[in-house]
């Protein structure tokens, strides 16, 4: 998805600015540019990558924008890449986001020259407007927001100007509070090398960025944004020594589930502290949960939603949040819609969200991103602590995901009176030893690898399980089919029969979830079925009598309901070996981004 940075300070810009979009290659784009403010403004873009931007090796300038663009309106071309100028290209601007009503703008502001398929190319054109009649950079900038429809997030430099103006509707900035010079982007990691005081704009936020500072307006009238600190070493942004971020991010899930659990249980008691206060009386007379999600964030929500039922008795849903509407004669009073998302800037989610919120539902986020729209949107937020994923692939939000939603379970059930101490006490035990059994998978990360050398030619891999398996079944086919481009396909095992079975084959490998909290006893019988059909079986097993069914099985440790997840960690090394050996470029896999913040 798109990606900002900005810099104006006592330093050159363009190494900071060049920097910084290298940082946010992760997000996934097509075309790159760069804009420096120096007595006039010098811009250079290009479709394809960083590496490709002809810049010069020097600039004077100490002021300049750039942008990592992926395709919304427009092809991915030279021409199209942002920055955008006016005609005199004295007003240079980058965008993230959609402008809704562009074309109408277009026709109104029929005097002047587009060259560019894009919506953003208004924003200039409306800039050099206002500022043609007197406005100062921060005020026609905010008579141009004024005049548009949609989402985004803008930088805004002009000729004669000094640094830039920024302004955010629905779409993520943050502002870095550096020694020698302010910077703003579209998430942290962008400019965490120089500097980890940050705060994070609002809605509706105007912020003009000077070697003088930072000053930050919204309707019109000056105001503060808390500086928090990032956390986060910028080196944990890096690859560490391995040779993909995904592979990173997948050894990272021990300490990340820890940094997820940490402070958070009490197995004596069988309590939970996500400091969540929803009342009691709420609480009590609570009617349904609706989890509104995308991708593997909407799997670790199929696999809460069991939870939700079995240790809170409250009827749970999982919404793909594209398709939500609050609807059905639900009471909104009575209804909590979680919604979860790994970066809080899902476009579906966001909108799903809101639309509940517009019903009158009470809305719960959980999420990766502290400051993200969804943390600021939602009337509550558990944040699952798994540091920052910069592989496409998600692996360690989704364990940290299913980990915090885990306790979210126990949360409720203690307080709606469902779930007893004891049992508590044992589901929190077995969270405790997640990290653990999670390790135990990922020592026998060689065999895994093996086995995805003699699966790679395969024409297509169906993966199976039942209940809490079923779930897992998705995401291990997600994961496959993202990063190796082979066809996946999971289901609940029970489907297969009912139609796809006829595509079962000796050249369709079958992985099946056989674990506590899967049924495996019954999906043995459709591992049974596939034998038949001479499709070789992986077996992710804690049963101890599988091995005679199995062509290759995986043994996971035992723990509960938490089994399937740890039997997912053997589904992300497979699929991550098997794009190894195919050669994908894994950390981002064709057509995807990190973070999809378009409808
Ligand atoms: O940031 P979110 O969790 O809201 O993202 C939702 C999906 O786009 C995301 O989970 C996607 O499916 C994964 N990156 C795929 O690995």
């Amino acid at each position: 998805m798109c990606g900002i940075i900005g810099y104006v300070g006592n330093d050159h810009a363009l190494p900071i600015v060049a920097t910084g979009l290298k940082n946010l290659e992760y997000r996934g784009y097509d075309s790159v540019g760069i804009a420096l403010n120096e007595n006039g403004i010098d811009v250079f873009k290009k479709s394809g990558e960083i590496d490709d931007l002809d810049v010069p090796e020097t600039h004077p300038s100490n002021c300049g924008i750039g942008h990592t663009r992926w395709s919304t309106h427009g092809k991915p071309t030279d021409v199209n890449a942002h920055p955008h100028t006016d005609e005199d290209g004295e007003v240079a601007v980058v965008h993230n986001g959609i402008i809704d009503n562009y074309e109408a703008l277009r026709a109104e502001l029929d005097s002047h020259t587009f060259t560019s398929e894009t919506d953003t190319e208004v924003v200039p054109h409306l800039v050099e407007e206002y500022l043609a009649d007197d406005h100062d950079l921060r005020s026609a900038v905010e008579a141009t927001i004024a005049r548009l429809d949609g989402s985004f997030a803008i930088a805004v430099t002009a000729s004669g100007h000094d640094g830039f103006v920024v302004a955010r509707r629905d779409s993520p900035l943050v502002v870095g509070h550096g020694d020698d010079g302010a910077f703003v982007a579209s998430d942290v990691t962008a400019f965490l090398e120089h500097t980890r005081d940050v705060s994070y704009l609002e809605d509706g936020d105007v912020a003009h960025l000077t070697t003088d500072g930072v000053s930050v307006f919204h309707d019109g009238e000056g105001t503060d944004r808390a500086v928090q600190t990032v956390e986060w070493e910028a080196e944990a942004a890096e690859k560490g020594g391995y040779d993909h971020y995904m592979l990173k991010e997948i050894h990272e899930q021990p300490q990340a589930l820890r940094q997820t659990l940490s402070g958070r249980l009490d197995t004596v008691t069988g309590d939970v502290d996500l400091e969540l206060d929803l009342p009691e009386q709420y609480l009590s007379s609570l009617q349904e949960i609706q989890i509104v999600a995308c991708g593997t964030s909407n799997h670790a929500g199929r696999y809460a939603a069991r939870l939700f039922e079995q240790f809170a008795d409250v009827r749970t849903t999982v919404e793909t949040a594209s398709e939500y509407e609050f609807s059905g004669g639900r009471d909104p009073w009575r209804t909590l819609v979680v919604a979860v998302t790994q970066s809080g800037e899902t476009a579906d989610t966001l909108s799903a969200m809101r639309r509940a919120a517009s019903a009158g539902a009470r809305t719960l986020a959980i999420t990766n991103m502290v400051g993200s729209t969804a943390a600021r949107d939602a009337d509550h937020v558990v944040y699952i602590r798994a540091g920052p994923e910069i592989g496409v692939a998600a692996t360690k939000t989704f364990a940290a995901q299913v980990a915090t939603l885990t306790m979210v379970s126990v949360y409720l059930g203690r307080q709606r009176g469902t779930l007893s101490g004891d049992r508590a006490s044992s589901l929190l035990s077995n969270l405790r030893e997640l990290p653990g059994a999670v390790q135990q998978v990922l020592d026998d990360e060689e065999r895994t690898r093996d086995v995805a050398a003699e699966f790679v030619d395969s024409d297509a891999f169906f993966f199976i399980g039942r209940k809490l398996g079923w779930p897992v079944s998705l995401e291990g086919a997600l994961k496959l089919k993202e990063i190796s481009y082979i066809h996946a396909e999971g289901f609940a095992a029970g489907e297969l029969k009912h139609g796809t079975l006829a595509l079962v084959t000796d050249q369709t490998p079958v992985v099946a979830v056989l674990t506590d909290g899967a049924a495996p006893r019954k999906s043995l019988n459709n591992v049974k079925e596939v034998e038949s059909r001479d499709a070789p079986v992986v077996g992710v097993s804690s049963l101890d009598d599988t091995t005679k069914y199995l062509d290759v099985e995986f043994t996971v440790p035992e723990l509960g309901v938490l089994e399937p997840l740890v039997a997912n960690v053997y589904l992300q090394l497979f699929a991550y070996h098997i794009a190894d050996e195919l050669g994908r470029p894994i950390d981002k896999p064709r057509n995807l981004a990190k973070s999809v913040t378009v409808e």
